[in-house]
């Protein structure tokens, strides 16, 4: 669940004040001796589109966020270049938009 107040203005505009349905994205890692080789995008997009495929289905929550909780700065940085954005209140949690994710795998 996420709490409008933790968004930023943009993300937070019409939404109601109650927690909303959001994806835990949680423990994305490569092992270290295959770090650096892109498979940490190629689990992102695997994430996005499966959020996608969820999002279609009719029988299953409805949500609007994606969100993780990042481990140090690093993971940060690395989920801050595919689009995620960092809470207002929690500032190694981000989230990303089911908008977002749909417009960057197009
Ligand atoms: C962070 C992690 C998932 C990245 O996966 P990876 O397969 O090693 O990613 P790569 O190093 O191949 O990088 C792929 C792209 O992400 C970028 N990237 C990777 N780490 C980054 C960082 N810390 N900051 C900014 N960009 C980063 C790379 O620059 C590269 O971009 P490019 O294709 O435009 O050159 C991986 O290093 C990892 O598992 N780290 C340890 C555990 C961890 O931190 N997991 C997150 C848990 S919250």
């Amino acid at each position: 669940m996420i709490i409008k107040s933790g968004l930023d203005p943009f993300h937070a505009q019409g939404l109601p004040g109650y927690p909303l349905p959001s994806i835990l994205l949680s423990r994305l890692a490569i092992e270290k001796s295959q770090q650096g080789k892109g498979y940490g995008p190629s689990l992102l997009k695997w994430v996005f589109s499966k959020a996608v495929e969820i999002s279609a289905d009719d029988y299953a929550p409805s949500f609007r966020f994606v969100h993780v909780d990042a481990i140090d700065q690093n993971a940060k940085k690395f989920y801050e270049k595919y689009g995620f954005k960092t809470f207002i209140d929690k500032p190694m949690s981000l989230y990303i938009s089911l908008e977002t994710i749909k417009a960057s795998i197009g």
